[in-house]
């Protein structure tokens, strides 16, 4: 049994969610479109990811009896400057997830719901890694600015995400 603004919190956590996946999937094309085959790997693998995340909240509600409320999702831009402008734009929508995670956190511990503070401390974690991924890629690409050929290993690398 979870409170009613807990759960409108968490549908609306799942569209941010969706909207995250739309995004990865997005910036996946964009890369192919520009002949990065190992970063449109890596951003198909988030986009994954992030349906992972909308389908554990999900199940979350599911398990709590509240019921799922799918809401429209926003469509994401379709074209980045570069490589190193999508991750830095990965970056910065990361840190705004984090920031949301927080706040569901913090109701959660307002309300003493116990359970969805433990549901949500896997996502504290997921963040945690998210960030650092992101912030390892950027600095593989800022060391690669310039030179086409470390630009080709560095998306060769991107490609060896699983
Ligand atoms: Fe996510
Ligand atoms: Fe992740």
């Amino acid at each position: 049994m979870i409170s009613d603004i807990m759960a409108k919190e968490i549908n609306t956590q799942i569209n941010r969610e969706l909207y995250s996946a739309y995004l990865y999937l997005a910036m996946s094309a964009d890369a192919m479109n520009k002949g990065f085959k190992g970063a449109a790997a890596w951003f198909a693998v988030q986009f994954g990811e992030e349906q992972g995340h909308a389908l554990r909240f999900i199940r979350y509600l599911q398990d709590q009896n509240a019921k799922v409320e799918l809401q429209a999702i926003d469509a994401p831009k379709r074209a980045w400057k570069d490589l190193l402008d999508m991750f830095l734009n990965t970056l910065a929508h990361e840190n705004t997830v984090t920031a949301n995670i927080n706040k569901l956190m913090s109701l959660a511990v307002l309300e003493k719901d116990f359970a969805t503070q433990g549901a949500l401390q896997w996502f504290v974690n997921e963040q945690v890694e998210e960030e650092a991924n992101d912030a390892e890629v950027i600095w593989m690409l800022e060391m690669a600015s310039g030179s086409k050929g470390a630009l080709f290993m560095a998306d060769k690398k991107l490609g060896e995400r699983k």
